[in-house]
């Protein structure tokens, strides 16, 4: 019986969505319309990420290991980046995780079903509730509606417990 070969997961090809922050190689992606407010990115590096300054977002203000890595941490995929000379994002392996009183938060190599087609993406928060006018992504409505629902933040542990 011939061995199965396994294929490496790809990252998303295109380019990612959102408003662009350039620095010396590195373009950070921010899309609004993602962001569910969770605070990995400013608690994570807030010389990087400041929602009082303008531009919020100046990756010049950290090495690009560490807005990198603190751009993973994004659970919703909100933030991407593009670097001039390397790899791009790669996806994790696959998880979710249900949080308290919110979204489901998945990693991995996503290929979501939307009304405007298919979204590759390595993160997304996922609406548990019903109430997201963004489905199938959270935005936020969760804490509107008053959604109660168990859940764990062992996966995604950097920003607020919801
Ligand atoms: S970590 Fe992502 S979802 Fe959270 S505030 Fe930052 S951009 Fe928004
Ligand atoms: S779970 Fe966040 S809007 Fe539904």
């Amino acid at each position: 019986m011939a061995s199965k070969t396994h294929t490496a997961p790809k990252a998303p090809a295109s380019r990612p969505a959102g408003k662009a922050y350039t620095a010396p190689g590195i373009t950070v992606f921010f899309d609004k319309k993602r962001c569910i407010h969770f605070g990995a990115c400013v608690r994570g590096l807030p010389e990087v990420f400041d929602t009082e300054r303008k531009p919020w977002i100046k990756p010049e203000e950290a090495t690009i290991r560490k807005v990198t890595e603190v751009v993973r941490r994004c659970p919703s995929g909100a933030l991407h980046y593009v670097l001039d000379n390397g790899p791009a994002e790669k996806p994790e392996p696959a998880t979710v995780e249900p949080r308290p009183n919110g979204p489901l938060f998945v990693r991995g190599a996503l290929r979501i079903a939307t009304r405007r087609g298919v979204v590759e993406d390595t993160r997304a928060a996922l609406c548990r509730c019903g109430a997201s006018q963004n489905k199938p992504f959270c935005d936020d409505s969760h804490d509107e509606c008053g959604f109660r629902a168990a859940g764990t933040t062992t996966v995604n542990p950097w920003g607020k417990k919801s």
